[in-house]
Order: structure tokens, then sequence, then C-alpha cells
């Protein structure tokens, strides 16, 4: 999607996540001199299948397998620093070379242990489902202004204060929730001061990198997180993550205007799936939802749960297109359908009789609407080879058709396998 006139472009998911942005990213990094990451932080887990190896990518962008090309974790991202020597670490041993080319942000929030402790023992994250990656709590103390960032490592007297302050805070709260855990502020300061000189070595003002770059007419791939309807003011609140995953999210979070960005690629999945709890409108029953979970391997990449499944929704890729601007879609997984007789779009939600289109914000609204559904005749074969879309099955287009319509974006990629190689591009212009 990188041409003359796409220099900067967004890449985010459509719908709750797990929609295999790591693949599209992995697939332009190739055309791309920077990959961004905006927002969240180890909750994800990007998948990579270079055919040979398969890489899981939790907080380092998925452009890290391409040499050559530079990876930034924005400040928008919580980091969590254990976590990101051991990727590294796990990158090196299988021979990928990060030095040089990797930066973090020293505005980014880190993940602090204290803050996987309350993530663990907090009630309301299992009601949420969270990944337990201790994301809520480090965004939290952000915006309570007792956070710490990668540039206060570099002042140890300012680091223990904040981390004392930190500390009194997260153990008021474990008490609070009858926890008899505590976190530790020597412990913490020890830890922290242990990763510094590492850390501190790829610190960057990275708003200012990528600016820089951006003047010189570099490529910029802004590589999002979780999903649209995760996303904390937009999704199904309070059903998300703690970050702003649209593209909105990406100017903030990358520390670039929005004026830079050029493009926004939305990733869905050509059905629909959703791991922790909150409202999935399409979700099958059995025995669909167990045929669909092993047929698409649907189990979360980092924490293995089960993801729950459904047909796909045009109303939530519809208010996804709206909500981030999407120039255009990359359908993933369509050879996951490749076996199904029959498949079902949902086109509109039903209320007392009447049918709404656009996604409601009250979730008690969404708790009582009746997905109303066309169907479509499978194609019955594989689609796994195909590299062009005359190619596909008239049934499989006539589905991808009738997306780009409902969602009114136009289809640029189409997924059809695990594998770098097994995508279809649109090739043309990006509409504006
Ligand atoms: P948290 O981001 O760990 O706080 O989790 C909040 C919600 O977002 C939970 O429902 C998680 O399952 C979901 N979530 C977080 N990260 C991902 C992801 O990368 N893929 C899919 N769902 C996610």
């Amino acid at each position: 999607m990188f041409d003359t006139n796409t220099r900067t472009l967004v890449v985010v998911g459509a719908q709750w996540g797990d929609e295999g942005k790591g693949k599209l990213v992995d697939v332009l990094a190739e055309r791309a001199d920077w990959v961004v990451r905006y927002q969240g932080g180890a909750n994800a887990g990007h998948t990579v299948d270079l055919g040979t190896s398969c890489f899981i990518l939790q907080q380092i962008p998925s452009g890290i397998l391409h040499p050559g090309v530079r990876c930034a974790i924005g400040n928008g991202v919580v980091l969590d620093p254990e976590t990101l020597f051991t990727e590294i670490e796990r990158l090196v041993k299988t021979g990928v070379d990060v030095e040089g080319r990797l930066y973090v942000s020293e505005r980014a929030h880190l993940v602090l242990p204290y803050h996987k402790l309350l993530d663990a023992e907090s009630s309301a994250s299992r009601q949420i489902g969270t990944t337990g990656r201790g994301i809520g709590p480090a965004y939290e103390d952000k915006v309570a202004r007792r956070g710490v960032r990668v540039l206060d490592l570099r002042h140890p007297a300012h680091l223990a204060s904040l981390v004392e302050r930190g500390v009194d805070h997260a153990n008021a709260r474990l008490a609070h929730f009858g926890s008899a855990k505590r976190a530790d502020v020597a412990q913490t300061v020890a830890t922290l001061e242990a990763l510094a000189p590492r850390l501190l070595a790829i610190a960057e003002d990275v708003g200012l990198a990528v600016h820089r770059a951006i003047g010189t007419g570099a490529a910029i791939l802004l590589e999002g997180a979780q999903g649209s309807l995760l996303d904390v003011d937009h999704g199904t609140y309070p059903f998300v993550t703690s970050s702003n995953t649209t593209s909105g999210g990406a100017a903030v979070g990358a520390g670039i205007g929005p004026t830079a960005i050029d493009a926004v690629l939305g990733v869905v999945k050509a059905y629909t799936t959703r791991v922790g709890n909150g409202p999935l409108p399409t979700e099958f029953n059995e025995p669909l939802a167990t045929e669909m979970r092993e047929l698409g391997h649907e189990y979360g990449a980092v924490t293995g749960r089960p993801r729950r499944c459904g047909w796909f929704d045009a109303v939530v890729a519809r208010y996804a297109a709206r909500i981030n601007g999407l120039s255009g879609l990359a359908v993933t997984k369509l050879d996951v359908l490749d076996t199904l007789d029959r498949i079902g779009i949902c086109t509109g939600y039903e209320v007392g009789g009447a049918v709404h289109t656009e996604f409601p914000g009250d979730l008690t609204a969404l708790e009582h609407v009746v997905p109303r559904y066309e169907w479509f005749d499978g194609w019955k074969q594989s689609t796994a080879g195909t590299r062009r879309m005359d190619d596909l099955p008239g049934e499989a287009r006539q589905y991808l058709d009738r997306i780009e319509s409902l969602v009114e974006a136009p289809i640029r990629f189409v997924s059809v396998g695990t594998r770098r190689d097994q995508i279809i591009e649109v090739t043309g212009a990006v509409p504006a």
C-alpha cells in the first residue's frame, strides 16, 4: 500500500483483536523504513509465520523480522522491560539482528511488577477477562500522574521516590482487594536499576526520530495492537483494553501529528472472534463454536485462552471503518471458511422489530439485539494457494464483495493462510 502518496500508514484491528495484524505488518514492513507500535503492551501477541519459523511478538514491532527496517516502541505503549528483553533474546537466538535498529520512546510508561500483581489480584480484571499483563494498572498510573517513564531511569534518586509512590498506591489497592500480597520498593528499584543501562541504551525521542524520517520521505508503518472494539473510548466499555487502539491513537502514541498520516488499513478476520468477556452479538452456539475454533486455531497467541467465534459482523466493521477513517481493508483467514456449506454476514441488529445498522454505545442495548443475517453459499474448495482475486472461487468473491459494500471500504488484501506468501494483494492506487 505504500506509494508516492502514502508514506505513513496505520494498520489497525477493526474487530476485537487477533485479526492478523502481525502478518499484515510483516508483509507491509518489507516496503517500510520504520515500524512503530503506538499503544498497548505485552497484552498483544502478533504472530508472523515465515514458513520455516514462527514468531510471536508482544511488544517489538512485527517489522523487526525485516533486516534494515527500524522499529520503535512509541510513547503510547506501556512497556514491560523484563518481557522486552526476553523477547529480544529470543529474536537474537533465532538469528534476528536487532542491534542499532530497535528503539523505545523515552516517554513510554513502564509496566512494573506491581502492575501485574494488581491485574492478577483484582476482581474487576477477572470480570473483564484481562490478559493479566498489568496493562490496565499501568495506564491507570499514567493517567493519575503516578507513572514511571523510561526517562526516569536516568535519575536514580528521583526514580526511587516515584517507585515509592507507585508501590504505596499499589499496596493500598491490594489491601482493599483483600489480597495478602504486597509490592516492595527496594525490590522494584533494584529490578529497574539492573535493567536501566540496557533500556537507556535504546531510549530515544521516538516522535522526533519519526518526524525526521517523515521529512526525508521515509515510509512509516504505525502498528496498532488489539482491535477497535477494545478501544477504551469506542469499544464495548468496560470490556475493553485501557488504550486508544483506533487510528486516532496512532498519532498520539507515536508522537507525530495527525496530518502526517496518509492512510489507514483496517484488518478484519473473515469471521469474528473475541477473547475475554463482553458482548459478541454474532457469537456461535455449539457445535459451530467448537468447529470454528478448531478450524481457525482460535486460541490466544500469548495466553492460550480459547477465543469465542461468530459470523462476520458488518455492523461492527462498518463502525470501525468510520471511527478509524479506513482507507482500505485486509480480510484475513478466508481459508478457514473453505469447508463450510453456508456462511453468514450480520447486516443489522434487530431490536423490537426495528433494524439498526449503527453500532450502539450502550451495552444494555447491545445485549438485546438479534443479529440479522444474509447467507452465502460456501465455496467448498481450498483457497490457500490463491494469489489473485480473479482466481478465487465465485462464491468467495461474492462473499468478499458483500463485505466491501457493507463496510464501505475497499479490500486491499486477502489472507488465505498463516504464511507470509499466502496473501492476495489487490493492486492499484489507494483511494483517498
Ligand atoms: P487487557 O488489555 O489485558 O487489560 O485486557 C482487556 C481486554 O482486552 C480483555 O478482554 C482481553 O482479552 C482483551 N485483549 C487485550 N489484548 C488483546 C489482544 O492482543 N488480542 C485480543 N484481545 C485482547
